[in-house]
């Protein structure tokens, strides 16, 4: 019987190894060029780590285990407590602020859907030390980066922002009591992906009133800051956090990304530490999951021991930004081809050694020569394990997708060799000194 892999689990062969490489090289390229720095942790930690403060959804989703030792232990779903964790223990020595960032392989046991796997990848960006909403913009800037670079305009794909602080302040003034906000949270997070009708009854059953909920509904319709204001008038808690989203929108319009970025006061996000401004980025159409998510967490340092300090971020998955540049036609065809600089074949030329009675022959040699010395070079370079078919050698060479097919043979002058142009079919003799002088361009 063949084993089938793990539910919820891929296997990336060559072809999909090559489109997960092109996402997270372009992820490293552009937390690079915005200041980052890498970093990483181990895939598993003690299991209380996540019990801390991601909240209750990502604990019931933990891949748990015991070591021998009888540790608790679990597979990361998250790389935020292990940053929270690193950075806790060397606070006094690092200089801040502190922008990090990681692609780590995640495990949630979710059930697998679109865009939802059991395992996948995440580019995590996150800036600790600095108490001010310009980091928050640089995060989502970041991320707009990475997508406007992949193709995605702002007719694809929309931020989607709102504020942790904006949205207690609303639910206090509405009368939600502050020890039920946790909770509340959740439910409202899950908005989107529950039938209205399922939505209401749920909210009834968590808040006191049904006028409460009226409200509360209400407030998550609104389409802007001005909006807020006018249902909450005088509130100074909601006039701070409005008016932080207000300078939030003002560094995205001078980093020249508002465009992409709309006010939802419906975005809550699904993890505990949130405590402002949150975001995530969907496709215009609202038809996949989210494809990425973040915001600010200056308490979860502090739950993790260490002193209080801000932080911001975000992280996306692999999966959803995969289907969506599918979807657009933005995934290159050529990714999924292997490419080489040059294949080396030879004439056949058999020529026997009596002494020794093998048959062998010198071009064979030759190629196995060239190869390896393009190869020091830094050319991409390969060659048949069978030589006596110089057809099939050259329908190798096209199979492998060769720029080039380089041809020895004995019947051409020593020290010349065959270039092969494998788009055009053109063919030069060339003496092989000068082929090797030739510029790498
Ligand atoms: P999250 O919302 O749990 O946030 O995940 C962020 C992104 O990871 C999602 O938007 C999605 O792209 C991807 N993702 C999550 N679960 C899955 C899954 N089962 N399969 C495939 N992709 C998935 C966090 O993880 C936060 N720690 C992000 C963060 C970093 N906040 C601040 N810094």
């Amino acid at each position: 019987m063949k084993i089938p892999p793990v539910k919820g689990t891929r296997d990336f062969y060559p072809p999909e190894m090559a489109v997960r490489n092109w996402i997270i090289d372009g992820w490293k390229r552009v937390s690079v060029r915005n200041g980052f720095e890498e970093f990483d942790g181990p895939i598993f930690e003690y299991l209380k780590m996540f019990q801390i403060k991601s909240g209750d959804e990502i604990v019931e989703q933990l891949f748990s285990l015991q070591d021998r030792g009888g540790r608790d232990l679990a597979l990361r779903p998250e790389i935020t407590p292990t940053l929270a964790r690193m950075v806790n223990q060397q606070i006094n020595s690092l200089p801040r602020p502190i922008k990090w960032f990681s692609v780590p392989r995640l495990f949630r046991a979710e059930r697998p859907q679109k865009g939802r796997l059991r395992e996948f990848f995440q580019w995590n960006i996150d800036i600790i030390g600095v108490n001010d909403v310009l980091a928050d913009a640089e995060v989502i800037f970041t991320t707009v980066d990475y997508l406007r670079e992949v193709g995605l305009t702002d007719k694809d794909i929309k931020v989607k922002m709102s504020s942790r602080k904006l949205l207690a302040a609303v639910l206090k003034k509405i009368g939600i009591p502050e020890r039920d906000l946790d909770s509340l949270y959740i439910l409202l997070d899950k908005k989107p992906k529950l039938a209205p009708e399922t939505f209401r009854d749920m909210l009834n059953e968590q808040v006191p009133a049904a006028e409460m909920a009226d409200r509360i509904e209400a407030f998550m319709e609104l389409k802007s800051v001005p909006d807020v204001e006018h249902m909450f008038e005088d509130n100074d808690e909601i006039v701070e956090a409005n008016n932080e989203l207000a300078i939030l929108h003002d560094c995205l319009d001078r980093m020249g990304v508002s465009d992409y970025c709309v006010f939802e006061p419906s975005i809550v996000r699904g993890l505990a530490y949130y405590t402002g401004v949150v975001f995530e980025v969907h496709d215009a159409n609202d038809n996949l999951r989210a494809i990425c998510g973040g915001g600010r967490y200056d308490n979860l340092l502090r739950d993790f021991g260490g002193p209080q300090i801000p932080a911001t971020g975000m992280g996306m998955g692999d999966c959803v930004l995969e289907i969506l540049l599918r979807e657009k036609g933005l995934l290159d065809k050529r990714l999924l081809e292997r490419r080489l600089d040059f294949f080396v074949a030879c004439v056949p030329n058999i020529t026997f050694d009596d002494e020794e009675g093998v048959v062998k022959s010198t071009s064979e040699d030759e190629v196995v020569r060239l190869t390896a010395r393009l190869r020091k070079m830094g050319f991409c370079a390969d060659f048949s394990y069978k030589f006596n078919n110089l057809g099939k050698q050259v329908k190798k060479a096209a199979i492998q997708n060769a720029e080039k097919c380089i041809i020895i043979g004995n019947e051409f002058k020593e020290n010349q060799l065959v270039v092969k142009d494998m788009a055009t079919g053109e063919q030069e003799l060339v003496d092989i000194d000068e082929f090797l002088s030739r510029p790498k361009s």
